[in-house]
């Protein structure tokens, strides 16, 4: 273990559409966590354009970190050490994040950690607590990513299941897009979902049925699609229900799982992280089931559910604080695993 202060902490995530960057202070406290989204840009391709968001990332960086700097107000100067998302994520987007970092820790002479993204995720609901509540059993559902983590230290962490075909967010995403919503649609669906009544379409659970803890959406993309191409697009009253059914068939499927783990492994923390984890119906069911199985519940404050470099800060701060360090010239992980080292 290093004695020299780690904190103040500047944290960059630039993995996918976000340019964010935050500051980090003691105790792993969030002193500012700037967010700058592109999804303005990416709205008229219905999806992230890799290539596009390099170069967003590239022309909004510097602005980015001055303004997480100013709002802690905290000099360039008194930065004691940097933590940055090496991946997953796109390759190009990652690349603008760490390069980026390096140049400042290399000319500073201030540590660096590699951090992975979805440990950033993972961690996300105990910002500012010197030790996250070990064990806890995570969810974590996002556009990229859908898992079930057994965590059981920092660097410690056990993957269960993760989705064998679409994310979650991909789920809602793209079955709004179908329906003719905006992207990302995941916010639209649970909005009209309000109205909706959840039982009026029959769709798939997928792999409820089936042993493990994997979890596949394509079967009810494919369902929504056929739904669609015999009824056509709902409407009105029709499209709140169908919302309402497509976002419980997603939420049903997610907590199944959830439940048959917790069950297994005789696991009561559960965690539930991720942008879809802004979901209402997903926050509702969720504390309804831990009423039920005597669960204690942790869902990050809603800034920190979508990507954002405060968690990265966080899992950066935590593992600097243990003595770890990155190598400099360490590269980015586009495909990066869970309990790699990163
Ligand atoms: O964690 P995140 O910002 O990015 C990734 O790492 O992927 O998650 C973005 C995803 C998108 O798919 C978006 O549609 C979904 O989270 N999302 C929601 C809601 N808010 C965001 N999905 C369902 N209901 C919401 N309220
Ligand atoms: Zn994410």
């Amino acid at each position: 273990m290093s004695d020299a202060p780690i904190t103040p902490l500047l944290a960059i995530e630039t993995s996918c559409d976000e340019t964010s960057a935050a500051v980090i202070g003691d105790g792993g406290v969030v002193l500012s966590c700037v967010v700058r989204s592109q999804i303005e840009d990416h709205m008229e391709f219905g999806g992230v354009v890799p290539e596009l968001a390099s170069r967003r990332h590239i022309e909004w960086i510097d602005a980015v970190v001055a303004e997480a700097l100013t709002q802690a107000d905290v000099r360039l100067d008194d930065l004691k050490s940097v933590g940055v998302t090496r991946g997953p994520g796109l390759v190009g987007c990652l690349l603008v994040g760490l390069a980026w970092a390096q140049g400042l820790v290399v000319g500073r002479g201030i540590p660096l950690l590699g951090v992975n993204h979805l440990e950033g995720h993972l961690l996300a609901s105990f910002v500012g607590q010197e030790t996250p509540p070990f064990p806890f059993l995570a969810l974590t559902v996002s556009g990229g990513h859908t898992s079930l983590v057994h965590c059981h230290g920092v660097g410690e962490y056990e993957v269960l299941g993760s989705t064998l075909d679409d994310a979650a967010g991909e789920a809602f995403d793209k079955s709004a897009r179908l329906l003719g919503l905006p992207y990302p649609g995941g916010v639209h669906v649970d909005r009209l979902a309000q109205t909706g009544n959840p039982h009026a379409v029959a769709l798939p659970r997928g792999m409820s049925k089936k042993p493990g803890y994997n979890f596949s959406f394509s079967g009810l993309k494919t369902a929504v699609w056929k739904h669609i191409n015999e009824h056509g697009v709902p409407e009105g009253q029709a499209l709140a229900d169908f919302c309402a059914s497509l976002q419980e068939a997603i939420v049903d499927a997610l907590l199944l799982k959830t439940r048959k783990a917790a069950r297994e492994l005789g696991v009561t923390r559960v965690v539930a992280t991720g942008g879809v984890a802004a979901n209402s119906r997903l926050r509702s069911a969720i504390a309804e089931m831990a009423d039920k199985e005597g669960w204690e519940v942790h869902r990050p404050e809603m800034r920190f559910c979508t990507d954002n470099a405060g968690m990265i800060g966080y899992a950066a701060w935590l593992r600097l604080a243990r003595g770890e360090r990155s190598d400099l010239n360490v590269d980015v992980a586009p495909g990066l695993a869970l309990g790699v080292r990163a």
